[in-house]
């Protein structure tokens, strides 16, 4: 089997088209990606039988992506997560961002790159592969800056989903770029009976409205301990947070320089199993702890709570604001990149 890619119409958005992506690599790995916040909307991978299913959440149509704001699939930024009360200074001078989440800023505001129709062009060459750019423009959601920003996703012949970001402003500004899918590696029910290892001994705390203390703190003893492999709900009755579940971000082991090991999750019933990797210092690990039964995706699935987890792989959430944690700004002449793959295979037990 070769590689291809092909393009289909997937509705309107302000009278303009909307694209859909069927990426297929040789393997038999098929993703369908959207132009509309660069949305991972299907990822069919095989079983240990060799039976293709579909691992992510979402929906079968533009409307519903238009309707709902559970950002499936997509890409979030400029800034990943969130940012304390919209509010922070650079180089002396004061920012503020759209408040759209109780006190805070999430996931770039009220229309971030997920609500963007992003150009996009399909890459010729032995592996599967479109690009997406888009720009941002200066004051976009109170964002200084111009930001250029282009996203290369690849169904690669090993058998994986890679993306690559890149970003380039003209004046400094705050760029932490991630994917925002919700994976189910057996198709349906829900994610507790997954089991994960993370390469992450600390974790960042946070406080009622999710926005870190700024502490980096030891897994060891907590929930948070998923340096061995373990049952995703294993220790969820020991979580105080409410609605119950993980919503936390991991310092990597690595320290985020060069693309390496983050997490593992091997579901037992179909055998799969998806390493991520990733250039990022962090990752969000949520469990879809908002879902509540009414939203209805693929195959007519309700999905109700943890019935996916994300990896959004990151720096640091309100990294503006947090002294000790990695600084997400870029600044003219720069250019920021991330990269980011997960990789699927299966295992027998
Ligand atoms: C955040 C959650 C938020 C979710 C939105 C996650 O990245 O950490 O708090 O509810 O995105 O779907």
């Amino acid at each position: 089997m070769k590689s291809s890619v092909t393009q289909t119409p997937f509705g309107k958005v302000t009278g303009r088209r909307v694209e859909l992506f069927t990426l297929t690599n040789s393997r038999g790995l098929v993703a369908k990606i959207t132009n509309y916040g660069v949305t991972l909307t299907e990822l069919h991978v095989p079983d240990r039988r060799g039976r293709p299913g579909n691992v992510v959440l979402g929906f079968d149509n533009l409307k519903q992506y238009l309707a709902h704001d559970a950002y499936f699939g997509c890409v979030v930024g400029r800034v990943a997560n969130r940012i304390a009360k919209g509010r922070f200074r650079l180089d002396g001078k004061r920012c503020r961002l759209a408040v759209n989440n109780g006190p805070n800023h999430l996931h770039g505001g009220n229309a971030g790159f997920d609500k963007a129709l992003w150009a996009a062009e399909i890459l010729p060459g032995r592996e599967a592969a479109v690009r997406f750019t888009h720009t941002s423009p200066d004051g976009d959601e109170g964002y200084p800056g111009n930001l250029a920003v282009t996203m290369m996703m690849t169904l690669t012949n090993a058998g994986g989903l890679r993306i690559d970001y890149a970003a380039t402003t003209d004046k400094p500004t705050p760029v932490n770029l991630t994917n925002h899918s919700y994976f189910n590696l057996a198709g349906i029910g829900n994610v507790l009976g997954h089991q994960m290892k993370l390469a992450a001994r600390h974790y960042t705390p946070v406080d009622d409205t999710a926005i870190p203390t700024g502490k980096i703190a030891p897994v060891a003893g907590t929930p948070f301990d998923f340096t061995k492999f373990k049952l995703i709900g294993r220790d969820l009755g020991r979580l105080t947070e409410r609605p119950i579940g993980y919503d936390h971000n991991f310092v990597l082991n690595s320290g985020g320089k060069a693309l390496a090991p983050c997490a593992r999750v091997f579901e037992p019933t179909s055998g799969r199993v998806m390493e991520v990797l990733t250039t990022e210092p962090g990752v969000q690990f949520y469990t879809g702890n908002y879902l509540d039964g009414t939203l209805r995706g693929h195959s007519g699935f309700y999905y109700s709570q943890h019935s996916g987890f994300c990896l959004e792989t990151q720096h640091f959430p309100d990294a503006v604001n947090q002294p000790n944690f990695l600084s997400v700004i870029l600044r003219p002449g720069q250019t920021y990149r991330q990269t980011t793959v997960y990789q699927f295979s299966t295992q027998q037990s």
